[in-house]
């Protein structure tokens, strides 16, 4: 019988040096000795399954990779610095020039700005659907298109894509189908069950759970991780085993943090919507969401981040900002602190407001990563920072 989720994050280690440690230690070796010559040729030919050099693997990245294998049902994986170096990386080794991408327009800002800044360079162009397009997407693919690729939950949109359905299309047409998996965390959300080949986590976010990492992880089929793995071993963009260490020690309270950031989260909402200066609520598992019924059916619960209008658009915004005082104003997310950002003023302030729109970032949209205080202390923040 394959084991349990919160089994696997706790159970799923290192096996135990000399000293039979409980715990995992933390291999801080750049490389690994080999007993003679024929050791270490079989280990360079990949005729012997061992480490060899820290970029390559090491035992904390392997433990930490293992853990997510085991949590989203995938086959491989490989860890890398951060989310984006996980992202820019599974594209640059799955791609050649000329290949085409066709991606949901609401993505993470860096992951758009890879694809319209930099792919381009070498010749490989995206289009673009956005949320409610989903239709639309056949249409868009080429006999060049290679991947598609979509976030859900959406950052900071909060929009919700439904995976089986995408997922029959990448199928349908042979494609790469790739999610950024990083709002739902693999406790409320495998995509590979509904037909993800890859999938991609900042680890930064709720798999630290406490802001004090940063981390990025691929996992998913083997022979594109094959692919993936070669690129990163030559190119280097590996995650350090000290931040595998935190990570992995992280994934053992993965579960226990996540439900009760969720249970937070659906009382930060449910009493957003009952406030006069709030135009309207996001969050996945309230009723009132446009995809309330897919968010049911492919989540487990609704995540940590909640978004909503407040009344007064971009003033009331910056004002809300500035009432705050417990809870932090930062760029990070899914943070045992609570968060509050205001993206039309802040992280997308630069773009124009056609722009804002296409990706759901109204002029009052705030978004709060909902931490782990005790959720009336956060409420009663909210609520003072409303009163306007
Ligand atoms: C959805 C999503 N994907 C990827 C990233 C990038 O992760 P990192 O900051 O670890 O590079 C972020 C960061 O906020 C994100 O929110």
């Amino acid at each position: 019988m394959s084991r349990h989720f919160e089994t696997e994050a706790i159970r799923n280690q290192t096996e135990r040096s000399q000293f039979s440690e409980h715990s995992t230690p933390l291999y801080l070796t750049s490389s690994f000795v080999f007993d003679d010559a024929e050791e270490m040729r079989l280990s360079f030919a990949e005729e012997k399954e061992r480490n060899l050099y820290s970029r390559f693997t090491n035992p904390n990245t392997t433990e930490f990779v293992d853990k997510i294998v085991a949590m989203e049902g995938a086959e491989a994986g490989y860890a890398f610095a951060t989310g984006m170096a996980a992202i820019f990386s599974s594209f640059a080794a799955l791609l050649n020039a000329g290949d085409h991408i066709v991606s949901c327009r609401s993505v993470f800002g860096s992951t758009h700005g890879m694809f319209n800044n930099y792919l381009p360079k070498w010749n490989i162009e995206t289009s673009y659907f956005k949320v409610d397009e989903v239709d639309l997407i056949e249409g868009l693919i080429k006999e060049n298109t290679k991947i598609l690729y979509i976030e859900t939950p959406t950052n900071p949109g909060l929009d919700i894509l439904d995976l089986e359905l995408i997922g029959n299309i990448a199928k349908k047409s042979n494609l790469i189908f790739i999610v950024d998996n990083c709002f739902a965390t693999p406790y409320i959300q495998q995509p590979i069950k509904f037909g993800a080949d890859l999938v991609i986590h900042s680890a930064t976010k709720l798999i630290d759970g406490q802001g004090r990492v940063l981390g990025g992880v691929t996992v998913g089929n083997k022979k594109l991780l094959r692919e993936i793995y070669l690129f990163a071993r030559n190119t280097g963009p590996a995650m350090s085993p000290f931040n595998a260490w935190v990570l992995s020690k992280s994934l053992e309270t993965l579960s226990v943090r996540v439900e009760k950031h969720c249970e937070n989260a659906l009382k930060v909402a449910t009493f957003l919507e009952g406030n006069k200066n709030v135009k309207f609520v996001k969050y996945p598992f309230l009723k009132t969401h446009p995809q309330y019924e897919v968010a049911k059916t492919q989540m487990k619960l609704g995540g940590n981040i909640v978004a909503f209008e407040i009344k007064g658009g971009l003033e009331a915004g910056v004002a809300f900002l500035d009432k705050i005082q417990m809870c932090s104003l930062s760029a990070n997310l899914g943070d045992t602190r609570t968060i509050v950002s205001h993206p039309s003023s802040t992280t997308h302030g630069r773009l124009s407001i056609e722009d804002r729109l296409e990706v759901g970032i109204t002029n009052g949209l705030v978004r709060i990563s909902v931490g782990l205080e005790h959720v009336e202390d956060i409420i009663a923040d909210i609520q003072q920072a409303l009163e306007l």
